[in-house]
């Protein structure tokens, strides 16, 4: 194995794989209704990865550093064929992580098969306890019990299980209380991400995102809390600990105290193409290169110098005029 660094020295080490750009629920900040409607051209399937050239891919992404995977979406349980390709994946030698990032709305009838192909852990996005609040966000009718009883069924059958709230103003802050309560209580981590400006369908702008302090601000009139070391370099969230427990409390803070310094991710969207930032413009296509190439080691000399050449460092440097004015990928496509 050689370990490749772009050109700050970051080590390409985390894949995040979008299996699709499909997703059944229509959260008013990822897939606004309004643009993804019924006339919405979504990627015909020849145009997806295949789980052979996924598999071929991330071994390539392995045999140059990559050490942990993450399947997003969309909605990577609308997938057919994910069991087989986590099962592909949990054969390559050398990868140590293999995890999911999900609306955990198919959870009540795919825990069990994801479990037994080998998976893990998951990341289940919720972003309210309150049923009509939820429901306003995510746009499709999905409740909040069909939710909780997929994070159910997954703890049952042995995944871990960590949950995503993504916090905006006028969206959802008064449920940070409830959240934290309910999930304090039943021992699973929840994490506050900060609403950030992926894509440029989502409306986003500085005074809707609530602040990591803010939060943290409003956990301690509630809880007593204390920091956790990162358990490695570049680890994404920042971490806490309700006192007394071993029940952890987390932030995403991409706006408020941006990680792009030690940023180790490469991300493959649901088409093929390579992504060095989630806010990058423009990829590089995979999809061709694995369908025309018939030698491994071209695949890893392509990947090496684009990681070689990258330079992305979005978050440190994002303005009010970049949040509006850059051209950038949807997240649905890139998946987060
Ligand atoms: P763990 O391995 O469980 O810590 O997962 P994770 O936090 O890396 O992944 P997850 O899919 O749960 O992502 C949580 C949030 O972090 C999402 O909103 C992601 O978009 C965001 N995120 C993950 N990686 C990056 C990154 O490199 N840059 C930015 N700006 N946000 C990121
Ligand atoms: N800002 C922050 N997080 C977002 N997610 C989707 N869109 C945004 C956004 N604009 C979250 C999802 C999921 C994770 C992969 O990214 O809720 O938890
Ligand atoms: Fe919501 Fe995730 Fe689907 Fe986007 S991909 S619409 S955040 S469930
Ligand atoms: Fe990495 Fe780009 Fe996120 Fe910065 S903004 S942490 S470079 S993905």
């Amino acid at each position: 194995m050689v370990n490749i660094t772009d050109k700050f020295g970051r080590p390409l080490q985390d894949l995040r794989i979008s299996v699709t750009d499909r997703c059944n629920f229509r959260c008013t900040y990822c897939m606004p209704r309004e643009i993804f409607g019924p006339d919405y051209a979504f990627l015909p399937k020849e145009q997806l990865l295949s789980n052979d050239e996924i598999t071929r891919l991330a071994t390539a992404f392995v045999e140059l550093g990559v050490n942990k995977i993450r399947l997003t979406g969309g909605e990577p349980l609308l997938r057919r064929d994910l069991p087989q390709l986590i099962e592909q994946l949990n054969g390559i030698d050398g990868l140590e992580d293999i995890a999911l990032t999900t609306n955990a709305s198919l959870l009540p009838v795919k825990a069990e098969t994801i479990k037994n192909a080998g998976l893990k852990r998951i990341n289940v996005s919720l972003d309210a306890l309150d049923n009509e609040t939820f429901q306003a966000i995510n746009d499709s009718g999905v409740s909040t019990e069909r939710v909780l009883k997929g994070i159910d069924e997954a703890l049952k059958v042995g995944l871990h299980v960590k949950v995503n709230m993504v916090v905006k103003k006028g969206m959802n802050e008064q449920e940070i209380i409830p959240m934290s309560k309910f999930f304090k209580e039943k021992g699973v981590t929840l994490r506050f991400i900060e609403f950030m400006d992926v894509g440029t369908t989502n409306g986003w702008d500085f005074s809707k995102v609530v602040t990591k302090k803010e939060i943290l601000d409003n956990i301690t009139k509630h809880f007593d809390v204390e920091p956790v070391d990162p358990d490695y370099l570049g680890e994404v969230a920042k971490r806490y600990r309700y006192k007394g427990t071993d029940t952890e409390v987390g932030f995403i803070t991409s706006v408020s105290e941006s990680f792009c310094s030690t940023c180790t991710r490469a991300r493959i969207a649901a088409d093929g193409k390579l992504y060095t930032c989630l806010f990058a413009s423009s990829g590089y296509d995979l999809k061709d290169l694995v369908r025309s190439e018939t030698d491994d080691g071209k695949i890893k000399e392509t990947i090496a110098s684009i990681w070689g050449k990258r330079t992305d460092r979005y978050s440190d440097e994002r303005t009010e005029q970049t949040a509006k004015n850059k051209k950038k990928i949807e997240m649905s496509y890139i998946g987060g």
